[in-house]
């Protein structure tokens, strides 16, 4: 049997708009998601038993984690096909930030067990499987760019994103993503982005008219919740960003920038006020497409 070592990139949202909330509890969105070069790397090998191993302390280290329910699965669908496996989980992508970092990871067993045990799912056939265990999931599996409706299970792939240059500050806090839509109130939604109008720029590849499109219709929600994110975002934008965006349902936010040199002297000043914070960019579809590398097992 071969190992699987993949990279499982974090995500934001450039647009996060509600619709309506449905009769099965959930909301009704749609998202313009964009993969960013921020990642967790994991490492994938048969064992005696399913089990999982991981450099971050904040990480449940059970069958409960989402990588392990990728892992019990794939096992229940493809009885006989997948063995046993070790995960091994190296965490970056901050935990409980918006960036869909416990639905990378989850999505990146996935991807990693089709290819080492060859089962050959196509990329709607794991997106399909995905959206059982978590609504971020099917981007996640797919990306880097897409628009995301329905719950967000809904993937649609998108042109590539001209490259953005993002610095992203996560607060020393977590927050609920079901409190954030519990708190929302879908019908009140005065002021909803505009969907169509990014989905122009990326077509385009016009930095402008994307950075211009961004809106999240859940950061007054979350502003509600926990009000330290509305100060972060406002502190970020009076440091001389003029994109700053809360991604998904928080409390991560980000400023974006059409040019390299911009974002590293914003955040050569926002440093000292968030030493947390991060410099990153937009992934693309080729680099996309090295994330899962095989390689022989030694016994
Ligand atoms: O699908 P996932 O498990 O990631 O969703 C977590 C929770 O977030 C849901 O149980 C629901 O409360 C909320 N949610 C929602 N509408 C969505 C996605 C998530 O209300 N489209």
């Amino acid at each position: 049997m071969r190992q699987a070592k993949i990279t499982a990139y974090a995500k934001i949202n450039l647009v996060l708009d509600v619709l309506r909330k449905r009769e099965d509890g959930y909301h009704e969105v749609a998202m313009v998601m964009q993969a960013v070069d921020l990642s967790d790397t994991i490492r994938l090998k048969e064992a005696d038993r399913n089990w999982i191993t991981t450099n971050n302390r904040h990480i449940p280290m059970n069958m409960n984690n989402l990588a392990m329910r990728a892992v019990t699965l794939m096992q229940r669908e493809f009885p006989g096909k997948v063995p046993k496996i070790e995960v091994s989980l190296e965490k970056h992508i901050p935990v409980s930030a918006g960036m869909a970092g416990g639905s990378t990871d989850c999505a990146g067993v996935m991807l990693g067990i089709n290819k080492m045990c060859n089962l050959d799912l196509t990329r709607k056939e794991l997106e399909l499987l995905a959206a059982q265990l978590g609504s971020d999931i099917p981007f996640c599996i797919g990306g880097p760019t897409a628009l995301a409706t329905g719950r967000g299970e809904i993937i649609e792939p998108l042109p590539d994103c001209p490259e953005l240059h993002l610095v992203i500050v996560k607060p020393p806090f977590g927050i609920s993503t079901p409190k954030v839509y519990g708190n929302l109130r879908a019908d009140e939604i005065v002021e909803h982005p505009d969907v169509q109008a990014c989905i122009r720029g990326l077509e385009a590849k016009d930095k402008q008219r994307i950075l211009d499109a961004m809106g999240n219709v859940l950061e007054e929600s979350t502003f509600e919740l926990q009000p330290k994110v509305k100060t972060i975002k406002n502190g970020m934008s009076a440091c001389g960003a003029k994109h700053v965006l809360m991604s998904g349902s928080g409390p991560t936010v980000f400023a974006a920038f059409a040019e390299k040199a911009e974002a590293e002297v914003y955040y050569n000043q926002l440093k000292p006020q968030y030493p947390g914070a991060i410099l990153t960019r937009t992934v693309n579809k080729e680099q996309l497409e090295e994330r899962v590398d095989l390689y022989d097992q030694r016994t």
